[in-house]
This record gives C-alpha cells, structure tokens and sequence, in this order.
C-alpha cells in the first residue's frame, strides 16, 4: 500500500470514527471497506443501553458492504482505527464475522488514532478458528 492510500484510508477510518455512537464507553472505533472499484463503506460502533445490542465498527462496516451488494472478492482493504496511542485487534465477535466474509489475502489495516499502523491478514490474527471448512 502506498503512502497515499494508507493516508486515504486512515482518513476515510477517521470519518468512520466521527460517527461513532459511544456514550457509554467512550471509545470510539471506525472501520472501512475499500473495493476493487474504489467504493468505501464506513462503519463505526453503535452502542445501546443494552450493552450487549452494541455493534463494532467492524460488523458495521462489513454489514454496510454487504447490504450494499459488495462480495468478499469485490473488496481490496479494510482498515480499523482505535481510539487509542496503541493498535488494537478486533474483538473475538468481529473476528469470527472477519473471518467468514473477507477472504484469507485481503490486507487488514489496524491504525492506531495517530496513524501508525500494522498490516496483517486475517489468518494471522485469527489462525485457529471455526469456519466453513469445520463443515
Ligand atoms: N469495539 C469495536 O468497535 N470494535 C472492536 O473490535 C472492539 C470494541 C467497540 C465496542 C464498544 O462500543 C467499544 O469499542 C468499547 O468496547
């Protein structure tokens, strides 16, 4: 990825993170889905007083994606930023949906909220998990 396309996503993650519905936590998280085709679907954490109804930015992304037509082989990137001085990974939830519906070769982008950033896949955050291959 270059420069410019981290900046791009970084941003684009930031806007995701603006939108963020945190009252409860505080901790605001945004997450986007690039395409092949260069389409961005944002997502951000949408809390609830039912603590347990919240949705991660990284489903709200990927639900966003999907509803909107978008297969695992249309998407390019997906960068998640948390609202901290460290990366952080996604939540065991998240991991799971990640797993199902990017494919095994889609960069990951985990920011930090001043930009830094490690690119991982899926495999290497998730190795042991259950999927459609436990069939
Ligand atoms: N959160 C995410 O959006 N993604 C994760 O992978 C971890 C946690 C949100 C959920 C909740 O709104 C807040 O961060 C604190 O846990």
């Amino acid at each position: 990825m270059s420069t410019t396309i981290d900046k791009v996503l970084y941003d684009l993650c930031l806007k995701a993170q603006a939108n963020a519905y945190a009252p409860y936590s505080n901790f605001k998280v945004g997450a986007c889905l690039v395409t092949n085709n260069n389409n961005a679907y944002l997502g951000s954490n949408i809390e609830n007083k039912a603590y347990g109804s919240t949705i991660c930015a990284e489903r709200s992304a990927l639900s966003n994606a999907y509803s909107n037509g978008v297969k695992k082989e249309d998407i390019k990137y997906f960068g998640l930023l948390s609202d901290s001085d460290k990366i952080s990974f996604p939540c065991g939830e998240c991991l799971q949906v990640m797993n199902e519906l990017l494919s095994n070769d889609t960069n990951i982008y985990l920011f930090d909220k001043n930009g830094k950033f490690e690119c991982v896949k899926i495999n290497d955050i998730f190795p042991y998990h259950f999927g459609k291959e436990n069939d």
